[in-house]
């Protein structure tokens, strides 16, 4: 995509040095996924008492709901430092020795996106994380001897969108493995009071807060740049004072609508429901007639207008549901309708 969306959660240019002064650094400070805090709050208390490492930990979820703050946190919270990495920047078994020589006794080595980890690092990495230890292959052919280099033992967090790509060997070799789920209205109502009061911005109307949570599809990340951007607005155009009108104005302007859909959702939903009647219809036709990209959609666009109901996934394809043929305006199809029932794919 050629313009950079307001409701990405994939981290933006914009994001990153605003968002560092807004994480959470400490577990206290993180807010929800309160099953996911009470397991690592008895696991970091287990492994401190017994003087040993963390164990080593999964967390799989939608981008911009915490995974990559959690790592920080629990660093933080075991007295250790973070070593970041990620998947596809490990393309040799040496690239991960480099990362792991680099680790003391208890830290974290945080791999993100590790479904992308290259098979060949993939085995270089189950000595490691078992026996902090990894055989190195030197030289090619005839002169070739493995060398076993020692590591500290150390954390691997490993993050991941797509669970389902992990390998089953990985998989089993974490002792944590939790599902970040999408946050609450309410949590990320005390996200945004956390930022806002962080950022200084002054909030006389309580509504403005919760209009903001509201088109934040569940995940901070968004909630996050959708606040910086209303106060921008706010100190340009309303002198200041922001109020749930003002954030109305502001994010109208954004094209975010009230449901915290944006221009791309909009589209999508209405391709499928004029040229294709509703559906059922083929990701890969609907990407054609849109023009984009059909994992960008799988990827962007349909893990929230399934998880608001408005979209079926079925054996038979994508298929409108009601309720987003009443929020766009559209007569619904009963062929959309008789879908609700079959098995979702
Ligand atoms: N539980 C939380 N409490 C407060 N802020 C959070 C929380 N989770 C995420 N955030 C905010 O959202 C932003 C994105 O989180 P991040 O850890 O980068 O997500 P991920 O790595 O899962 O894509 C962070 O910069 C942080 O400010
Ligand atoms: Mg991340």
């Amino acid at each position: 995509m050629a313009t950079e969306r307001v409701l990405s959660t994939q981290s933006t240019s914009t994001d990153e040095p605003q968002n560092w002064a807004l994480r959470p650094t400490r577990l206290s400070e993180y807010i929800g996924q309160a099953e996911l805090l009470e397991r690592l709050r008895i696991a970091i208390e287990a492994a401190k008492r017994r003087k040993e490492p963390l164990e080593h930990l999964l967390l799989h979820g939608p981008p911009g709901l915490g995974k990559t703050t959690l790592a920080h946190v629990l660093a933080q919270e075991m007295g250790t430092k973070v070593v970041l990495t990620s998947g596809p920047a490990l393309a040799r078994g040496t690239d991960l020795v480099a990362s792991l020589t680099r680790l003391q006794t208890g830290d974290i080595l945080f791999i993100d996106e590790v479904h992308r980890l290259p098979i060949a690092v993939e085995e270089f990495i189950y000595p490691a994380m078992e026996d902090f230890r990894i055989d190195v292959t030197l030289d090619g052919g005839l002169s070739a001897r493995t060398v076993q280099v020692r590591c500290k033992p150390f954390t691997l967090v490993g993050a991941t969108t797509r669970a389902g790509l992990l390998s089953a060997p990985l998989r089993s070799r974490f002792g944590i493995v939790h599902h970040l789920k999408y946050y609450s209205h309410d949590e990320l109502l005390a996200i945004l009071r956390r930022s806002a009061a962080m950022l200084e911005v002054p909030i006389p109307d309580p509504a403005a807060l919760s209009t903001i949570a509201a088109r934040s599809r569940g995940t901070p990340r968004i909630a996050n740049r959708l606040l910086r951007r209303v106060r921008d607005y706010t100190t340009v155009r309303a002198d200041g004072r922001l109020t749930a009108a003002v954030v109305d104005a502001a994010l109208k302007l954004e094209g975010v609508d009230p449901l915290g859909l944006d221009d791309l959702d909009r589209g999508y939903l209405r391709c499928l429901g004029t040229t294709y009647n509703g559906g059922p219809v083929g990701l890969e036709a609907l990407a054609a007639t849109m023009n984009e990209d059909p994992g960008t959609l799988e990827d962007v666009v349909e893990p929230y207008v399934l998880q608001i109901g408005f979209l079926a996934r079925t054996r038979r394809g994508r298929a409108l549901t009601r309720a987003a043929c009443e929020h766009l305006g559209l007569a619904c199809t009963p062929q959309a309708e008789g879908l609700f029932d079959e098995p979702t794919v």
